[in-house]
């Protein structure tokens, strides 16, 4: 489903979905200034530094370097049209909130509603998503919160392993550059694209995994919550975690 590289996949796809995530990275690698990982390289080839010209002289993205800032990533970002999701949105869903917050939740996608407004998690999933952060003693302006995906999918379909592609590098910018001590991963497609699985997400909530050395607690989407009130004693667990995690 969210993963990317599924075992199980044609190998035509497979190579398809292979170039599109590598593409996208290498893409990001380069507007961001950074290194070419030596991985990339062949044997003997050694590590070479890709340097685009400094801000002012004839570039069109900002310079940035690897420790860049949370308005940087957004100005790299910028009017993106990296895949066709940019033909169909309104707005543009970067993310909000503190950008030193202790915990980023990251969702899905925008909804019509995060579409038409340009922010995350402001429909009937958001309004629930807001009453669990104050449950959890937090204000919304507390945290920070974001998604896989910046722009809306047609219909709120799922999002698709390239568009994931696409859009993730800067999710990881994001996380990067805000450092939490914990993330909260809502709903399968955010927490399969984080740590890389397929195990349903019934599997993976209620304990932690790590993300780049980060502890990640996966739990249902809210959306998902609205459609199964049950499953609220289950994230209330999950989130409580959290809590004592910060
Ligand atoms: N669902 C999400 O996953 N993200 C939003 O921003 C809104 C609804």
């Amino acid at each position: 489903m969210a993963d990317g590289l599924n075992v199980g996949c044609k190998p035509r796809e497979e190579l398809h979905k292979l170039v599109t995530a590598l593409r996208a990275r290498l893409q990001l690698d380069l507007e961001l200034n950074r290194a070419i990982p030596a991985s990339y390289l062949k044997k003997g080839e050694g590590v070479k530094k890709v340097c685009l010209p400094e801000r002012g002289q004839n570039r069109t993205e900002p310079a940035v370097g690897p420790g860049q800032s949370l308005p940087d990533v957004r100005a790299t970002l910028g009017d993106c049209q990296r895949c066709p999701l940019c033909k169909t949105r309104t707005n543009l869903v970067f993310g909000e909130g503190n950008i030193q917050a202790g915990v980023v939740f990251v969702g899905e996608a925008p909804g019509a509603d995060e579409d038409m407004q340009g922010r995350p998690f402001v429909g009937k999933a958001g309004q629930l998503l807001t009453r669990i952060i104050v449950a959890m003693g937090l204000q919304r302006q507390d945290v920070y919160i974001c998604n896989i995906l910046k722009c809306r999918p047609p219909g709120n379909r799922n999002p698709k392993p390239e568009e994931i592609a696409a859009c993730e590098p800067f999710l990881i910018r994001q996380l990067q550059a805000i450092g939490p001590k914990v993330i909260c991963a809502l709903g399968t497609f955010a927490a399969h694209a984080l740590l890389k699985t397929d195990v349903p997400i019934s599997l993976l909530r209620g304990r932690f995994h790590s993300y780049q050395g980060i502890p990640l607690m996966p739990t249902y989407h809210p959306a998902y919550l609205l459609r199964n009130p049950g499953a609220k004693k289950q994230v209330w667990e999950d989130v409580q975690q959290v809590m004592k995690a910060l």
